[in-house]
């Protein structure tokens, strides 16, 4: 039997007891006996009957032979860092749910794990639940990928959802995805992009083969978007969702920004706490991936899996990731795309000629209107000589 403890008993580390404990048997038929022995926590949850096997002192962990594999569902980049480090250099391999790390220091505790015969996983770090490490790993080597588009965070989908659906406030929808569980701890990472952004620079990496860092991708939250933004795109019949992509044609371009989805893209139609990831590639075209982005066990059932094999291939590396070698990004302002602007009703006209926008729709105060297609640069031009601009979203 193969035991495993796991680092944090929060959302995450409590969904991964469960899926152990109660798919135990069946994994059992499938080849892998594991048990969770240990559950590392600051806290005792004295009265819970995980108490027993709660420590609050990581050597405990570290120094038990029997412990093959570790989950990490802690988050953070410190003390993860340190812990899951210590536990590859005894040889324990590491299944992680942690971006934030992955993204950070992913490179370095994968030669790390190499050099001492056990393996760095992190499925559940992009997608939650959906298994998109595995497929471009696995089902997608053959396979020159050329762009991925798509919604990667639940949090924010499950709040830009809410508001086009129900018309409710930002503040009261955050707070609920926070009691579900899909936040992360400090929910400013998830509404300003930053967990969208470091997930893509993971899938860049991944891709490329080099370090992609989320600071060098060009990234804008939600926190801009309001009700006459969703007034519009209903007109326009699109949704507005945080979109996060990558462009390997010619170099690799990477943005992560809201953009006015219109009803014939498949990823209009994915709403609430669920992702979906469009991947095009030389052989296949395009393929998409959907499943829900963020919650317990939809995550912990990701960082199992990785468990599972982990132990199944004892000894040997699984999955493929990335040198420390840094990607260098090109200027995702050279793609081309079409821009929704905002312009006074004073201005519309001059703008309309300006941005080669056919269509306007007009509103009390405010005109909308879709620009021609051309680059980020160009638009950026244009934009900076007009009067009355009260905002544009990406189209
Ligand atoms: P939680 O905050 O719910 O859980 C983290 C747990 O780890 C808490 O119990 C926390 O204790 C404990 N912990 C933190 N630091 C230490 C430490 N130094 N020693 C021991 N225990 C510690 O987070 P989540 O489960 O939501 O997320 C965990 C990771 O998974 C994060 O990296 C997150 O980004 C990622 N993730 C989360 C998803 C989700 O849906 N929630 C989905 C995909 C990934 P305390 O509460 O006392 O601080
Ligand atoms: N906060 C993240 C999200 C968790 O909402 O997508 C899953 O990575």
């Amino acid at each position: 039997m193969a035991e495993i403890a796991v680092f944090g008993y929060g959302t995450v580390g409590s969904g991964v007891v469960e899926v152990i404990d109660r798919n135990a048997e069946l994994m059992k038929s499938r080849g892998v006996d594991m048990h969770v022995k240990y559950v590392l926590d600051i806290r005792d949850f004295s009265g819970d009957p995980i108490s027993s096997r709660i420590v609050n002192d990581v050597d405990v962990i570290l120094n038990d032979p029997e412990i093959s594999v570790v989950c990490e569902t802690m988050g953070g980049a410190t003390f993860a860092y340190e812990y899951s480090r210590k536990a590859l250099e005894k040889g324990i391999s590491v299944c992680t749910s942690n971006k934030e790390l992955v993204e950070a220091k992913g490179a370095e505790l994968m030669k790390t794990a190499r050099e001492h015969g056990c393996s760095y996983m992190f499925e559940a770090s992009v997608g939650g639940g959906i298994p998109l490490i595995r497929t471009i790993n696995d089902a997608l080597t053959a396979e020159r990928i050329d762009r991925i588009y798509g919604i990667l965070n639940g949090t924010t989908n499950y709040i830009l959802t809410k508001m086009d659906e129900c018309g409710a406030g930002f503040d009261e929808v955050l707070k609920e995805a926070q009691e579900l569980g899909y936040a992360e701890k400090d929910p400013t990472a998830d509404v300003e992009g930053h967990d969208a952004c470091r997930k893509i620079a993971i899938l860049a990496s991944l891709v490329s083969g080099k370090c992609a860092e989320w600071k060098d991708i060009d990234t804008e939250g939600i926190t801009n978007i309001d009700t006459e933004d969703f007034r519009f795109a209903k007109e326009l019949g699109c949704s507005i969702k945080l979109i996060a992509m990558c462009d390997f044609n010619d170099g690799c371009r990477a943005i992560v920004s809201p953009r006015m989805i219109t009803a014939d893209s498949p990823l209009n139609s994915v709403k609430g706490v669920f992702n979906g990831v469009l991947i095009h590639s030389d052989m296949l075209d395009d393929s998409m991936y959907y499943g829900r982005g963020a919650g317990k066990l939809a995550t912990a059932s990701a960082v199992v899996a990785d468990a599972f094999e982990c132990v199944r291939f004892d000894g040997k590396e699984v999955g493929r990731g990335w040198s420390e070698e840094k990607l260098v990004f090109a200027d995702a302002d050279d793609m081309k795309g079409r821009f929704f602007v905002r312009v006074d009703n004073a201005n519309a006209d001059a703008a309309a000629a300006a941005l080669g926008a056919s269509d306007k729709i007009k509103h009390e105060n405010e005109t909308g209107m879709v620009s021609a297609e051309m680059n980020g640069k160009e638009f950026k031009k244009k934009l900076s000589g007009l009067s009355g601009v009260v905002k544009f979203i990406r189209f």
